[in-house]
């Protein structure tokens, strides 16, 4: 039997930074799905299939195999991707690719699989809603949109890319509501997640509030 954390939130609300620093922390396997959207996406890329080729999709998803390993190094068909999935033109193509119901279908089966037998701290946008809708806790990490742009430009420029705030906080909005306004498993707080704003948190408060939730809720329910 495995125990499993799901935690959501919108682009930037830090699940990346927070569900690494618990995962260790906790002894929980860290598990990024956006990584796998993000697979699929730079697959199509790599393949030059478009959004409406729906056999051409079916069947590179047929073949694709993707491993998401204990370091954090993930691989798309044995090829390793960790950094490339992370580049604009794959950005820029994962939001739209990921409201495809044969994309997300096929990526709900990866997901449980990976989770399979395992105590897992999981991450993305429908964990606590859809893929594992009986969690043994669910986190909603949220912060605002202005803060999430001004810690995303930060974070480019650490990694020397340039870009304005402006630019930043507009396609923080425009994926929000793409991700949220979908048909399919859009984005959106389970009834019984646990709501964290990180707006005014440090990470390390941030990190510490979500293992005394996790604690409490095992605790009860114990
Ligand atoms: O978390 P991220 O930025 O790497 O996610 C990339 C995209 O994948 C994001 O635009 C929404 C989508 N996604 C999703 O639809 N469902 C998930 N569980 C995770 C990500």
């Amino acid at each position: 039997m495995s125990f499993i954390v799901a935690i959501d939130g919108p682009a930037g609300a830090g699940k990346g930074t927070i569900t690494k620093l618990v995962g260790q922390k906790l002894g929980l396997v860290n598990i990024d799905t956006g990584a796998t959207f993000r697979c699929v996406a730079l697959n199509m890329i790599q393949e030059h299939i478009d959004i409406t080729e729906e056999e051409k999709i079916r069947e590179m998803l047929n073949k694709m195999n993707i491993e998401m390993h204990p370091d954090g190094k993930i691989f798309l068909n044995g090829e390793e991707v960790t950094k490339r999935i992370r580049e604009n033109d794959v950005n820029k193509f994962v939001s739209p690719i990921s409201v495809l119901s044969i994309v997300r279908n096929k990526l709900l089966e990866v997901q449980r699989k990976i989770a399979e037998g395992k105590n897992v701290i999981m991450e993305g946008r429908d964990i606590g809603t859809v893929v594992f809708p009986n969690a043994d806790v669910k986190i909603y990490l949220d912060a605002t949109p202005e803060e999430r742009a001004r810690r995303r430009v930060i974070q480019n420029q650490e990694k020397g890319i340039e870009c304005s705030y402006e630019e930043v906080l507009a396609g923080i909005k425009d994926r929000d509501k793409r991700d949220s306004t979908r048909k399919i498993a859009p984005l959106k707080k389970a009834e019984d997640a646990i709501y964290v704003d990180s707006t005014n948190l440090s990470v390390e408060q941030v990190v510490e509030k979500i293992i005394e939730i996790i604690k409490e809720v095992t605790k009860k329910k114990s």
